[in-house]
């Protein structure tokens, strides 16, 4: 739970509060809606990696920097599934060294299976992997190389249970998981029937949308539902299946808190100056402020009091909501409108537990990187990042 009043009474802006116990509750959630374990693409909120371990039912990693996190944590390496695009072979020397039971690699090229294979004869492991089919673009292998790795590969090295797929974010298409489950079914059956070879597991990516902005409607149960009979298919083939889910499981869980730093206008409307900006705060489609997401008001000085509407006609004033950066592009939000703003008033930006922190243009400007807290059941906070100063970063060394 969430208390914005007790956020920035003890902690100040700008700040990202995660709510771990919605988060769990969401993992139960779309198991057993989904019928699938669920396992959590690290990259989409590092911070909250050590308070799902218990019910999580794996983590999707996908650089070394990611497995740094998650072993400092030490969180269990039989729930990892090391993935990734690029794996330099002295991340993968250092992984295969000192981590025997790390649960899974997964294969993106022909030349990651030759570096996988060559590292664990060094060391002398014998390791899991999946191999990830592309979507058309630099991710994963093309059937035929897949095929080809399948054929070649050395079991007492490699053995290799399956396959990963992912295409993408934010999919609420039915129509097109539909298509992804056939694909997916198809090239079991051709495997089978090809190269004699059963897949034993599929991890798939279904990019589980997430709507933020307000107006929006979309019916999660039902579309779950529908996303469900797709899964159902391809577990009819007989594989254990997974589902690497990110922005699904921890954005409703967080939120941003930025205070009003100043206030102005001028000809082309009211701008309000934001403590933070878009180098914290992403919004998946959301392009210089044109669409409005879900927010709240906190009003901190004691005429304003909470302003989480406008009452009256005469109360509205329109804001451009603007952050800190040195671009015009920093908009928050175009064109809200709000009882009258004052500074030390808090905005409550919702839904940002995924992706915000991790994904901003986070060292523009050398602006500190905010405060990151955990709320638990009853609302207590813990602060698990002070806030970091990327001058230090951005500095040069002499
Ligand atoms: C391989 C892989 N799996 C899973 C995810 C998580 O996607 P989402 O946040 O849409 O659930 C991503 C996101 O980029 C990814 O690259």
């Amino acid at each position: 739970m969430i208390d914005n009043k007790k956020v920035i009474r003890e902690i100040g802006t700008p700040t990202y509060v995660y709510d771990v116990e919605a988060i769990i509750e969401r993992i139960k959630y779309l198991r057993d809606k989904l019928g699938a374990a669920i396992l959590y693409a690290v990259k989409a909120n590092s911070f909250i990696v050590r308070e799902i371990e218990e019910e999580i039912d794996g983590y999707e990693i996908c650089s070394k920097g990611e497995f740094d996190i998650c072993n400092s944590l030490n969180i269990n390496r039989g729930k990892m599934v090391i993935s990734g695009v690029h794996k330099d072979r002295p991340s993968i020397e250092d992984m295969m060294a000192n981590c025997e039971d790390i649960g899974k690699y997964t294969i993106e090229s022909v030349n990651q299976w030759k570096l996988l294979t060559d590292v664990a004869k060094q060391y002398g492991r014998k390791i899991n992997a999946l191999i990830r089919l592309t979507s058309g673009n630099q991710f994963g292998v093309n059937p035929d190389d897949l095929k080809y790795i399948i054929q070649n590969n050395d079991d007492n090295i490699i053995t290799i249970t399956g396959i990963e797929y992912f295409s993408g974010t934010q999919k609420h298409s039915i129509k097109k998981i539909n298509k992804e489950a056939d694909k997916l079914i198809s090239l079991i059956d051709e495997l089978q029937e090809e190269l004699g070879f059963t897949v034993k597991q599929i991890e798939y990516g279904p990019g589980l949308p997430i709507f933020y902005y307000q107006g929006e409607e979309f019916d999660e149960e039902a579309f779950l539902d529908e996303v469900k009979l797709a899964l159902d298919r391809i577990k009819e083939k007989g594989v254990e299946l997974s589902l690497e889910v990110g922005r699904s499981l921890v954005a409703n869980a967080g939120k941003y808190f930025t205070s009003v730093v100043d206030l102005k206008s001028n000809k082309n409307g009211n701008f309000v100056i934001l403590d933070g900006g878009i180098n914290h705060l992403v919004y998946y489609g959301g392009t210089l402020g044109m669409r409005i997401p879900h927010y709240q008001i906190v009003g901190m000085s004691s005429e304003a009091g909470d302003k989480e509407g406008v009452d009256a006609e005469s109360d509205a004033i329109t804001y451009n909501l603007h952050g800190s950066l040195c671009t015009v592009n920093d908009i928050l939000v175009k064109n809200i409108t709000s009882k009258k703003l004052n500074l030390g008033d808090v905005f409550v930006f919702e839904n940002v537990g995924a992706y915000s922190s991790t994904e901003g243009i986070s060292l523009f400007l050398s602006r500190d990187l905010p405060q990151i807290a955990l709320a638990d059941g009853e609302g207590n906070l813990r602060v698990v990042r002070e806030v970091i100063k990327t001058s230090d970063i951005n500095m040069p060394r002499y």
